[in-house]
């Protein structure tokens, strides 16, 4: 159960806080996690009376929502902000506890930022009698966090004029997933498989983030952002943090986060020839699926008709540690593939000795495949003789899924994330060292795609699995990507998971 609080929302006629937040604290509400006295208050850019908006609100919301116009650039609108925060923290004893969403474009950060910290909203109790501030002040910001090492280093020193870094929750919805929370647990709940969990056994690991949408109505953003700032500096490299981490010593924010950190600043830092050889880009073309036209990237609304953005990405890249040393990792996602799939392929190496040479044995290099999402669950892949007479091996699969679980149902990140943002605990968040090393690990494959020459942006018919140059680019076993499905342009390959 949370403290009492006050829960402040800008952006809150916007997509996120419509389509992600408000569902998600009205479950908090509905499992009674949330303190009946916690309220939420919507700032926006329009005016609506408070009646007038709960109408968009959730019903089990609705008696604790509130609402208030701001112009995020006026410093007078934040001091009316403050005066109704004051006003509704006494009258619902909120203790003087609030936490300030930022459901926000990034451009729009540092003016919310600065008019909260210039009113002294932002000042919490430091347990003396002088104390200016009452209760705790946390402040969430959504991804992106900078679109670039310099940025995020510049976001981070201007948060920290006002936030110290335990008050500040940087949002990856990735960490929030409950199968990627089940990734820590799987490893460091059960005693078979980290032993077998580094190069000795391992031979590469695969991760998939795959989408089936294209880019929506978010053309601009999209545009000067492409997969690789859009997914792999944050999601795909927070994944492969997770699943290559060390056992932290306790699970405590900061014991997680400085392991998480130590794998980001374990990354083989490439120079361009290298990152010519190591990433292969996309865009997806026109197509038709199931018989439906589907427009190519540079058609999209609000998409520069030469652009030369990436919709898909696969990178090689090496964490250079003792455990990992010398073991490939290979990163790929994509918008308009042929199904939405988030995985992660724990490929382990061959027998060191083919005794069933020729029996089929070929089929069976085991691999763990750690589901993220949809169909969240677990698989172990192994070779098994086929029954009957004669001596083939076959390839079979143990299974889990949470669906099995019955009456369980899988929450949504947000969910999650909200709880944990009112508790207090920023395990799951990412913290200001972290996110400076991504940038600085990504910066490079961004700038190599600007700037040099050599870089293809491959083109690829939208409902396929990207370029056909990255078909080959695993090396390893000779198999290329694990793909769950076919390519949807393939007449009846139609993609049922
Ligand atoms: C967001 C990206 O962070 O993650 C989107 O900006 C992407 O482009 C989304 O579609 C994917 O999230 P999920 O939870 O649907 O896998």
């Amino acid at each position: 159960m949370t403290e009492n609080s006050i829960i402040v929302i800008f952006g809150a006629t916007g997509d996120l806080a419509r389509r992600k937040l408000y569902p998600a604290l009205e479950e908090l509400v509905e499992k009674k996690l949330v303190s009946g006295d916690t309220i939420f208050l919507g700032v926006g850019r329009k005016y609506h009376p408070d009646e007038e908006f709960r109408k968009e609100i959730p019903e089990l919301l609705k008696e604790r929502f509130f609402y208030q116009q701001i112009n995020t650039t006026d410093p007078g609108d934040y001091i009316k902000l403050k005066n109704r925060i004051d006003k509704l923290d006494i009258e619902y004893a909120s203790g003087g506890n609030i936490v300030f969403y930022l459901a926000v474009p990034p451009s729009m950060h540092r003016s919310i930022i600065e008019g909260i910290g210039e009113t002294g909203l932002n000042i919490e109790a430091d347990g003396t009698p002088e104390s200016k501030g009452r209760g705790w002040k946390r402040i969430v910001v959504e991804k992106p966090f900078g679109n670039s090492w310099k940025a995020a280093l510049e976001l981070n020193k201007f948060i920290h004029t006002y936030f110290s870094e335990k008050q500040v929750y940087r949002i990856d919805h990735y960490l929030g997933k409950e199968t990627v929370q089940n990734i820590m647990a799987f490893r460091f709940a059960n005693g078979i498989f980290e032993p077998l969990w580094n190069r000795n056994y391992i031979s590469h690991l695969e991760i998939t983030a795959s989408e089936s949408i294209g880019i929506e109505s978010r053309g601009s953003y999209y545009d000067s952002a492409g997969a690789m700032r859009d997914m792999v500096q944050n999601h795909l490299l927070q994944l492969a943090a997770v699943a290559a981490m060390e056992p932290p010593p306790f699970f405590t924010p900061d014991a997680v986060r400085t392991e998480t950190l130590k794998v980001f600043q374990a990354l083989r830092r490439y120079s361009p020839d290298e990152i010519i050889s190591n990433m292969i880009l996309g865009q997806y073309v026109d197509s038709t699926i199931r018989g439906e036209s589907v427009p190519g990237y540079r058609n999209e609304k609000d998409v520069k008709p030469d652009s030369r953005t990436e919709t898909y990405a696969a990178l090689r890249i090496f964490i250079d540690n003792w455990r990992w040393g010398g073991v490939p990792i290979y990163l790929r996602t994509g918008k308009r593939l042929p199904t939405r799939v988030t995985e992660i392929v724990v490929h382990f190496r061959e027998t060191p000795h083919k005794l069933f040479k020729g029996k089929g044995d070929s089929c069976c290099q085991n691999k763990l495949i750690l589901r993220i999402q949809p169909d969240e669950g677990v698989l172990l892949t192994f070779g098994m003789k086929q029954p009957g007479s004669g001596f083939e091996i076959t390839n079979r699969d143990m299974d889990f899924k949470y669906s099995d679980l019955g009456e369980f149902k899988i929450p949504d990140a947000y969910e999650r994330l909200l709880y944990d943002v009112m508790t207090g605990d920023s395990t799951l968040f990412t913290r200001a060292d972290s996110v400076e090393e991504c940038w600085k690990f990504i910066d490079p494959f961004i700038s190599c795609r600007d700037n040099d020459s050599r870089v293809i942006i491959y083109g690829y018919p939208a409902g396929t699995w990207g370029p056909a140059e990255a078909d080959t680019f695993i090396s390893e076993s000779g198999k290329g990507w694990r793909s769950p499905c076919k390519n949807l342009t393939e007449a009846g390959n139609y993609c049922e998971l």
